[in-house]
């Protein structure tokens, strides 16, 4: 069993270098399935999220190729139309493979997924998207299947700008018959990276980015080579880590106007950022000021941050309000940053953090991919040790975060660890 091992009291320093985006390389690589031949996806993330995708792929007959930070998918003509459950239930997002399945051979049955436990992450606007699309749809308690002779434009409207059905209806709708409208479509830039390829391969996607999107369906895509956009998630942690310690820290690979909302409540908090071209500078203050954050689909403040924020504000003088409104589950890192001593009480869906308290350092456990970030985070200003169990959770979306952490100043390895008995 491994964790990580974390000992507080270091200001971190220096300069780091993000990958490109987890929540964009997944989608990149489900839309090489769309053309039959070889699709080069670059400044694609090590991790186990990506490695568990190309096994997705591998399974539907797809060559699977990295060499350093490149991916060579080679798609061949008669591709597979079913994923293995084993490998869904790890990957949550291996649900995009549903709408390129389904526009390239007509029909595709998809495992119900896993990933990470953030409370009901439900399907429902991807199935109904689909069969507005004209998808027959079918499904059981732990699969979904998809079939059509041949997809139809549409005017779809989403309920809620959720990520996941706006990426599968628009791969989905790339090769439909005539025009899809989708309004309300996410605003992430991840939405836009995935349009970026997706023009590129041949299809005729406008207003991707904003909230409505129009698909113009062509008769077929092909090949292409594409990057992918830096990890704007991973950039806020190491953003809140630099702030946190009070440090001064250069983060490379992202475009600032990515992280607008965030880095305003880092300033807010009292830290200093300047913004440049694909990079940016955070120095933390002394001790933080206490800031209200509300998460909310792009442009808003990122979920994905959320957790890291309840540690920097858990260091500010003051009281501070978070107000969770995109994921049911996001607070279970709740019990485990109490235990630490974070002075925290949940309300519903909202946290109110009394700041300026000393942590002390004990054993917790991630309990999803940013929880187990926030917790390391946490142990960086904690007295003592922190011992972080589950850290397979932060290898699904950070490649090599400690040995990332300990190049910044940190003092933090990733070991082998032997639980004292009674110990979580
Ligand atoms: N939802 C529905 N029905 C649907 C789709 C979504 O009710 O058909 C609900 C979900 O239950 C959730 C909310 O809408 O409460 C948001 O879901 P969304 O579809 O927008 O998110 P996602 O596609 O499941 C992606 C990221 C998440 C990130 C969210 C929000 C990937 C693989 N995952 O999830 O990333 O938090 O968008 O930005 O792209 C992470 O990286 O740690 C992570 C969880």
């Amino acid at each position: 069993m491994d964790a990580f091992v974390v000992h507080g009291g270091r200001a971190l320093s220096g300069t780091v270098r993000v990958s490109g985006a987890k929540n964009s390389a997944l989608k990149l690589v489900a839309a090489a399935l769309l053309a039959e031949g070889r699709t080069i996806v670059r400044n694609v993330p090590d991790i186990v999220d990506i490695r568990v995708m190309g096994d997705v792929l591998a399974h539907l007959g797809v060559g699977w190729q990295r060499r350093g930070d490149a991916v060579t998918l080679d798609v061949p003509a008669d591709l597979g139309t079913e994923t293995p459950a084993h490998l869904v239930k790890q990957l949550r997002a291996s649900i995009v493979v549903l709408g390129p399945l389904l526009a390239r051979c007509g029909r595709a049955r998809v495992a119900m997924p896993g990933g990470c436990n953030l409370g009901s992450r439900n399907i429902d606007m991807h199935l109904s998207g689909l069969a507005s699309l004209g998808a027959r749809i079918t499904y059981g308690p732990d699969y979904v299947e998809a079939v059509t002779p041949q997809l139809e434009g549409a005017d779809l409207e989403l309920p809620y700008a959720s990520v996941g059905a706006t990426e599968n209806l628009l791969m989905a709708a790339v090769t439909a018959r005539g025009t899809t409208r989708i309004s309300n479509a996410a605003r992430e830039p991840e939405i836009a990276d995935l349009a970026g390829l997706l023009n590129a391969m041949g299809a005729g996607i406008s207003g991707a980015g904003t909230s409505e999107v129009v698909v113009r369906g062509v008769e077929a895509l092909q090949p292409a080579v594409h990057e992918v956009v830096g990890d704007r998630i991973e950039a806020g942690t190491f953003a809140v880590a630099a702030a946190v310690t009070g440090g001064d820290v250069k983060i490379e690979g992202v475009s600032p106007a990515h992280l607008r909302i965030p880095l305003g409540k880092l300033r807010a908090a009292g830290a200093e950022v300047d913004e440049g071209e694909g990079c940016l500078v955070v120095r933390g203050p002394a001790r933080p000021r206490a800031v209200d954050v509300v998460t909310l689909p792009y442009p808003g403040f990122p979920t994905d941050l959320q957790p890291q924020f309840l540690v920097l504000l858990s260091q500010a003088a003051g009281t501070s309000m978070v107000t969770e409104n995109v994921f049911d589950g996001r607070f279970s890192i709740v019990e485990h940053l109490q235990r630490l001593g974070v002075d925290l009480r949940i309300e519903g869906h909202h946290a109110i953090v009394r700041g300026a308290r000393q942590l002390e350092g004990t054993t917790v456990q991630a309990t999803d991919l940013r929880a187990g970030a926030a917790l390391v985070l946490a142990g960086l200003v904690a007295s003592g040790e922190t011992v972080v169990t589950a850290p397979e959770h932060v290898d699904r979306g950070y490649a090599d975060f400690a040995g990332r952490l300990a190049a910044l100043g940190a003092d933090v390895s990733r070991r082998a660890y032997a639980p004292a008995a009674g110990v979580a």
